[in-house]
């Protein structure tokens, strides 16, 4: 298969999915014999200089799915939802080309006692960088497992410190009709946006995603930064985030405002909660056949279910 190629990376240094896959066996095996800890430890400065390879991002031990076959690269890259430029899956690879992810900054500000503006290149340095292997279940009924490379977002909510009154984080994405041929559409309500609670937000499983399969997010799949919070839906994972805004009221997010009877602000995946025009109880996996069952919070309900304890999940839907 192609990896994308930048014109400043030797093709000595591309990796291709066949040696990513070894190299993820490697690891794998690496980890369970504790040889892990002995790999360098990220370099950012090292990534940005290579173009779009990260190097010596080490695998999270305790986010991996060993019982789970990774998609192709190729078919994350290929099937997208990313309607700033466009609502077919195959528009963001075909138009998100062009999308300038360099020189850009996340604003972090509201409710907080130290507000700042990051530059996406001390983004990449805030934190060690690790790879997670995550289930991605989208509301539409398919589904993948991604390496993604990032760190929890904690790392950045405990730099810029929440004042008490801060309940929840918003997440607002780039909208530049100059760059973006989707805006000229009013299906969603630009800026597109999403919300989580803060102890949401919090939680460890909760990605700051800066990349997946070993390089730089590719553009149709949020570059440069994005969320990924793997017992939700896809959709509350916002994609290309210049703005994290903390507030007291609980946000109206992008697709409550296009359809508040089908899209809830919790939007965590539950297979008891059909979606009024399908059913949740299965998915399709990207490239297999058939179906397979959908899992409470995609499987992910041992670390999260506490946080909804007490509460009516149909009516928080
Ligand atoms: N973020 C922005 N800014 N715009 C979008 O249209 N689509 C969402 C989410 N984030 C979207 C977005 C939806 S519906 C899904 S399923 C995922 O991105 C898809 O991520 P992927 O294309 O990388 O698989």
């Amino acid at each position: 298969m192609l990896i994308r190629r930048p014109t400043d990376i030797l093709p000595s240094e591309i990796t291709s999915e066949h040696a990513y896959l070894q190299r993820r066996e490697w690891l794998k095996q690496a980890a369970s014999m504790g040889l892990i800890a002995g790999l360098p430890a990220f370099a950012a400065g090292d990534a940005l200089a290579q173009g779009s390879r990260l190097a010596g991002v080490k695998p999270n031990p305790a986010w991996q799915l060993p019982d789970e076959k990774l998609n192709k690269a190729e078919e994350f890259k290929s099937y997208c939802n990313f309607y700033e430029f466009g609502t077919d899956k195959t528009d963001p690879p075909a138009y998100a080309k062009s999308l300038k992810t360099r020189p850009w900054t996340v604003a972090v500000e509201g409710e907080v006692l130290k507000p700042k503006v990051f530059d996406i290149d001390d983004l990449f340095k805030l934190a060690p960088l690790e790879e997670r292997v995550y289930r991605f279940r989208c509301v539409e009924a398919w589904s993948m497992v991604v390496p993604w490379v990032g760190y929890s977002l904690s790392a950045l909510i405990n730099q810029v410190q929440p004042k008490g009154n801060a309940k929840y984080v918003e997440f607002v994405t780039l909208a530049d009709k100059a760059q973006m041929p989707g805006l000229r559409s009013s299906v969603i309500d630009w800026p597109y946006n999403e919300a989580l609670r803060l102890d949401e937000a919090m939680h460890p499983l909760t990605l700051l995603t800066l990349g997946a399969y070993g390089e730089m997010l590719p553009n149709q799949n949020g570059a440069p930064v994005r969320m990924v919070i793997p017992w939700k839906y896809g959709f509350k994972g916002a994609k290309s985030i210049v703005k994290i805004r903390f507030v007291e009221k609980e946000p109206r997010t992008a697709w409550m405002k296009a359809g508040p009877s089908e899209y809830g602000f919790f939007s965590n995946v539950n297979p008891t909660v059909d979606h009024p025009r399908w059913s949740q109880g299965s998915e399709r996996r990207l490239g297999e056949f058939g179906k397979r069952k959908t899992l409470m919070f995609n499987g992910y309900g041992e670390q999260v279910s506490s946080l909804y304890s007490g509460m009516d999940l149909k009516k928080f839907f």
